[in-house]
């Protein structure tokens, strides 16, 4: 295949429309996608053949090639949009230059470490700062790799600090699949039935308030659950990413943590998704004045590679110095080349004030989209904060049809909430408005005004 700069469908800048050379999916992908069926675990291949039969829209996919900013190339060189940035996961775009620059400068140094055993100095770097991005002093840092492994120390850390294993969890909330999260996964009983026999018996659900009519609601549940006694981490996400961008009032988050801690919990804040400036702000638990205990990160901290931390006060993260060797660690964990990649991201991020941009970017998009879906009767709601954005559509097999229609155009989306209902959009930071906007008259023109 020949490389990026050759293709001419390809992009310089990463900031262009799409340019489809053929159908999509295009032949290679389509060879690309046999082949690839053969040798997968046949989970997503049977996702796809049932959501065709939901929506009655064709579902094969595109293969992907190369990417540049926000634009993504596939293996037949048609150029998109991309809306989703790796599922949040790119905050800067893709190939970055200071990324990159961090991956070529690592890797001739030294990629892989000797974890928990031998640190790097690049793992040293990368967490003194995350530490400073807790407000407690001298907070501490448990790397992990995957947003699911962070949430899994955070569940353990509050564990050995409260002596309590019970979790509250929120319904439609997200935090991974692994065996840690998955008994909390509040969006998809299909996710935990399978397993349910091997799952925590000491999770419980509370609703996630969508409004301040069901602020007090959402609490008193809180609390009843709470006053049981056992429960040791209120696990929660600051807004709710896949569960389809649902931003809660700004008071329930510090209301939240006031209950907690009245009872002798600990409130794990999962920023995977909503932390970085995704949600508008360094961290949206902060930035709303909640004071959360834990602080989970993920996605895009890696800036493309795996990487994720789990962070919190001495207090609470000296629980784990009980000697007798309680630890949570594995082979990459802190690996050396992912911090220092880390490290670059979490600078990019601030140096070029990218959650101020995404939130003034954010609310300007969400303007624009209301304004061009207004009169569209499939479209219930665009809601969303900095650029976390979700698109309600009337039913799940329109939400399907949606990401099919915009892809056929061009744009690279992902359905989210309980039901598959929300067409969900989170480009990368560094999106250009103007790209970001014309998506408004893309989605009008597949669903129909
Ligand atoms: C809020 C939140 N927490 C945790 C996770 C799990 O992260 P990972 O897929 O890296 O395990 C996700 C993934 O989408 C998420 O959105």
């Amino acid at each position: 295949m020949a490389p990026l700069s050759e293709l001419p469908a390809a992009t310089a800048g990463g900031d262009e429309l799409p340019f489809l050379r053929t159908a999509v999916p295009g032949p290679t992908s389509r060879r690309a996608t046999e082949r690839l069926e053969r040798v997968e675990c046949p989970a997503f291949g049977q996702r796809r053949r049932d959501r065709q039969e939901k929506s009655g829209a064709e579902m094969a996919p595109i293969v992907l090639g190369w990417g540049k900013g926000s634009n993504l190339v596939d293996v037949d060189g048609n150029r998109f949009v991309d809306l989703c940035a790796g599922f949040g996961s790119v905050l800067l775009g893709h190939g970055d230059k200071a990324v990159a620059r961090a991956i070529e400068g690592q890797s001739e140094r030294l990629m892989q470490g000797l974890g928990d055993v031998y640190g790097s100095d690049a793992k040293v770097a990368l967490l003194e700062r995350l530490s400073q991005l807790h407000p407690a002093p001298g907070a501490q840092v448990l790397l992990a790799q995957s947003g699911s492994d962070a949430v899994t120390a955070a569940i353990k850390t509050a564990v050995l600090a409260t002596g309590r294993p019970g979790v509250l969890a929120f319904e439609g909330a997200y935090h991974g699949l692994g065996y840690g999260p998955l008994p909390a996964c509040g969006l998809r009983e299909s996710y935990r039935a399978p397993f349910a026999a091997q799952l925590s018996p000491h999770v419980r659900f509370a609703p996630y308030p969508r409004g301040e009519g069901d602020l007090d609601r959402a609490l008193d549940a809180v609390e009843a659950a709470l006053r049981l006694g056992e429960v040791g981490a209120v696990l929660v996400e600051p807004v709710l990413g896949r569960g389809g961008c649902v931003v809660p009032p700004d008071a329930f988050l510090p209301r939240l943590c006031e209950l907690a801690h009245r009872h002798g919990a600990l409130v794990v804040a999962d920023e995977i998704w909503t932390g970085l400036g995704r949600a508008g702000s360094p961290l949206r638990s902060l930035a709303i004045g909640a004071k959360v205990d834990v602080l989970c990160l993920g996605k895009g901290l890696g800036g493309g590679l795996p990487i994720s931390a789990c962070i919190a006060g001495p207090d609470v993260m000296g629980a784990w110095a009980r000697g007798g060797e309680v630890v949570h660690t594995s082979t990459h964990a802190g690996a050396p080349l992912a911090c220092a990649v880390a490290l670059a991201t979490l600078e990019a991020v601030r140096s070029r004030k990218l959650p101020d941009r995404a939130r003034e970017v954010g609310a300007r998009v969400i303007a624009t989209l209301r304004e061009d879906l207004r009169d569209v009767d499939a479209v219930v709601e665009v809601r969303g904060v900095g650029l976390m954005i979700g698109i309600e559509l009337a039913t799940p097999e329109l939400g399907l049809a949606a990401m099919r229609g915009l892809l056929e155009s061009g744009f690279v989306t992902i359905t989210g909430g309980a039901r598959g209902e929300v067409l969900t959009l989170t480009p990368a930071l560094t999106i250009s408005e103007e790209l970001f906007s014309a998506v408004g008259p893309a989605l009008r023109r597949v669903i129909g005004a």
